[in-house]
């Protein structure tokens, strides 16, 4: 371990720690727009400039590796004073109307511009960049609120490996871009939302999040995406029990804050009226096994070529749903032999629990017919 001080607090770091993530780490919040832990820092916003003692200027910290006996100092005059100069130059070049942002509450922008009471900047104020894209159904780039931090394009390419965004032009009208502009859904972009994730301000938004609440009205619920056996973690922002949008956490011990399309959006089906909640029994076998009065049969033409209806089923419990299966499956392999059975397993069940089905089949039901649905 390696002993520096920060603030005059000594502290004990892994080799290879840089000094913004040891200070974060300790409890020492050191203002910063660009880093993330996840993605290789990149030093763009000058935000995290601490003084170094024994060195003449100072440095961001989010490069800075951690050393056996620095000395460091992260709110000197100097160096919150240019801190409060770089939110001012941010504001020069962005709207500050959050009152009607839908990232107000959320955006670390925001957050440090009232830390250092920023209310409007003290250069001219020019807008750079007012292209808004709405080419996909998952997310809205509104380039007027980007900060050109470059998390957004270092998750893409460090993380997702879809490489499908990047900077583009120079200097004062530099912006966020796909090759040749084209839009996301014709780039290499994947749909997972992880530059949604990261970005710090309004730039990226979801879709479905635009207008539909301040982010201090949405409850938090934290659950597994269900959509397969990976179990990612993610947390839905509710608002009167609506899902607005989902997202991942960084304390999540399988994916982190990273998650698919999948997962980020495609959470619909939650409140799809034909979503299937408990176990149902075909009213022929309902009626067989006295679970209703009706009577009914299978009508000549198979019901895998029309949408089973509701009205031809009847809802049993778990228990019910497990004896009935478990009874015929039995009858079954006693009248034909375990070769009268075949297994489809599940995606969204977990590597142990299929192992557990497969040997199940083989061994409990006495076949080799079994397949997975790994196509999800
Ligand atoms: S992105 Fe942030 S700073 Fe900009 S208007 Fe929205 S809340 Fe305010
Ligand atoms: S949604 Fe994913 S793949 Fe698409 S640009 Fe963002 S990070 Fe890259
Ligand atoms: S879109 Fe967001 S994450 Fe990307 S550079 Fe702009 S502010 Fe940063
Ligand atoms: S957080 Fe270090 S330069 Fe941006």
């Amino acid at each position: 371990m390696i002993k520096i001080t920060i603030d005059n607090r000594e502290i004990e770091v892994k080799p290879g720690t840089n000094v913004l993530q040891a200070a974060l780490d300790n409890g020492i919040d050191i203002p910063h727009l660009c880093y993330h832990p996840e993605l290789v820092p990149s030093g763009g916003c000058r935000m995290c400039l601490v003084e170094v003692e024994g060195r003449p200027n100072p440095v961001p910290s989010c490069g800075l590796q951690a050393a056996e006996g620095m000395v460091i100092h992260t709110r000197t005059e100097q160096v919150e004073a240019m801190r409060r100069d770089i939110i001012d130059l941010f504001v020069s070049d962005h709207p500050l109307n959050c009152v009607v942002c839908d990232k107000n509450g959320a955006c670390a922008l925001q957050k440090y511009a009232y830390e250092y009471n920023v209310a409007e900047t003290s250069f001219d104020f020019e807008l750079s960049r007012t292209l808004y894209q709405d080419d996909n159904p998952f997310f809205i780039r509104d380039h007027q609120y980007c900060i050109l931090c470059g998390k957004c394009v270092r998750v893409c390419d460090e993380v997702v490996g879809a490489h499908a965004i990047d900077f583009s032009q120079r200097g004062f009208v530099t912006y966020i871009a796909t090759p040749f502009d084209v839009p996301l859904a014709e780039s290499s972009c994947v749909f997972c939302g992880s530059c949604v994730q990261v970005c710090p301000t309004a730039a990226l938004l979801p879709r479905n999040k635009i207008g539909k609440g301040r982010e201090w009205e949405l409850e938090r619920t934290r659950t597994v995406c269900g959509y397969c056996g990976v179990g990612c973690s993610l947390e839905y922002a509710l608002k009167d029990g609506e899902i607005i949008y989902a997202q991942g956490f960084a304390d999540a011990p399988v994916n982190g804050e990273f998650l698919c399309v999948k997962g980020r959006f495609g959470w619909d089906f939650a409140k799809q009226p034909d979503r299937l909640t408990q176990p149902l029994v075909r009213k022929d076998l309902a009626y067989e096994l006295g679970l209703t009065d009706e009577p009914w049969e299978l009508p000549e033409t198979s019901v895998l070529k029309s949408k089973p209806k509701a009205e031809n089923y009847i809802p049993v419990s778990w228990e019910q749903a497990i004896d009935i299966t478990a009874t015929k499956l039995a009858d079954i392999i006693r009248q034909h032999g375990g070769n009268a059975v075949a297994g489809l397993a599940s995606a969204r069940c977990t590597n142990e629990e299929n192992y557990i089905f497969q040997k199940f089949m083989r061994v409990g039901v006495g076949t080799n017919s079994i397949d997975h649905c790994a196509r999800l």
